[in-house]
């Protein structure tokens, strides 16, 4: 091949690499100039049948072309690419004024905010918290109470007794009502006392308006001059504010051993049945009465200067009327999609 043919080629080729447009096509030309059998690669193969003097010129512009090849080949394989990247950097554009996706956030189970909206309206009114052991013994749960052992109450109460005994030796249980905080706060702060205990109970029962876990609410007011009239205006009240609404709710008297006389609310519940129909019944929500004296003599109040009022009401069920829960049961299960719908952005428990 001669020197002029040598410089043909190498224009030619650099001309058809820079014509090229894509990886595949620039690596095919590759093979063909510089490959095994490639146009110059055969061309420096014929070197050793040339006569010496031929073999060194021709040979350095052999190799000059090839090199020239080779760097056009790579000059071009960087521009292929250059482009490339910026065509995918424009297809594929990040929108960074795009709002970030929202976090997984929980929410407040709806039992703990009521407990917290409980609270709240009870301190309006002018309770003061106050906390009971879960573990009690038997006197703060029932002796104190005016249930004396073998009192037929015990019975109703299905209790969970301890195998633990406190330091006197005497029997422990679960406690079966947040009453016992009503002996714990006269105890330690006397007379006169206004103080409302929200908190966990326990009862061997269940079925759907029965877990043998629930909360309730109890409150006490010990003064001189209560009466009856300021325990139901308390009430009707506390009822009108957790329910945002002018509740029916009747009085039925009921009997309780630590208190004369007793009476149970009961309000209006409408709920959608099993088959789909609206029904109404009367849901019993809270029990109530005058304290015996029997239990402020127990807790070392004089009942012949104050009386006061009690009562403990059923938080889970408070709940269920107010947001339409049908099985009281659902609300202990753990069940997040449950509590995603029912319960309560921690941004909006009002305070
Ligand atoms: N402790 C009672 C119960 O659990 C409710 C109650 C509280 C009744 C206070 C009267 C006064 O059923």
């Amino acid at each position: 091949m001669s020197t002029v043919n040598l410089s043909v080629l190498k224009e030619q080729s650099l001309e058809s690499i820079n014509a090229l447009n894509t990886p595949t096509d620039l690596e095919g030309l590759r093979v063909k100039l510089l490959g095994k059998n490639g146009e110059i690669t055969g061309l420096l193969k014929t070197l050793g049948s040339l006569p010496p003097e031929e073999r060194k010129s021709f040979g350095g512009e052999v190799n000059a072309v090839r090199s020239a090849v080779t760097e056009a080949l790579a000059a071009r394989k960087e521009k292929l690419d250059a482009i490339a990247l910026e065509e995918k950097l424009k297809s594929e554009t990040l929108d960074i004024t795009l709002p970030a996706s929202p976090l997984a956030t929980g929410k407040i189970h709806p039992i703990s905010y009521v407990m917290e909206e409980l609270e709240t309206i009870m301190e309006r009114i002018g309770f003061t918290t106050v906390q009971g052991p879960e573990m009690e013994t038997d006197f703060f749960n029932f002796t104190a109470l005016n249930i004396p052992e073998n009192h037929p109450a015990r019975q109703d109460h299905d209790t969970f007794y301890l195998k633990n005994k406190d330091e006197n030796g005497e029997r422990m249980v679960l406690r079966t009502q947040t009453s016992n905080a009503q002996i714990h706060s006269m105890m330690a702060h006397g007379a006169p006392l206004r103080v409302m205990s929200v908190g966990r109970v326990y009862r061997c029962d269940s079925d759907m308006t029965h877990t043998p876990q629930f909360h309730q609410m109890e409150g006490l007011c010990v003064d001189k001059n209560i009466t009856f009239a300021h325990m139901k205006g308390v009430l009707h009240r506390f009822l009108t504010e957790f329910f945002e609404r002018d509740i029916k709710m009747r009085l039925r008297p009921a009997y309780f051993p630590f208190v004369e006389p007793g009476a149970e609310i009961d309000i209006e519940w409408t709920y959608t049945a099993a088959d789909g129909t609206q029904k109404t019944r009367w849901l019993e929500i809270l029990g109530c009465g005058m304290v015996h004296r029997n239990v402020l003599t127990n807790a070392g109040v004089d009942p012949e200067e104050y009386q006061g009022f009690a009562f403990g009401v059923g938080v889970d069920r408070l709940t269920m009327l107010k947001y339409g829960v049908n099985d009281l049961r659902t609300m202990f299960e753990g069940n997040i999609p449950f509590t995603h719908h029912f319960g309560m952005d921690a941004a909006k428990v009002r305070k």
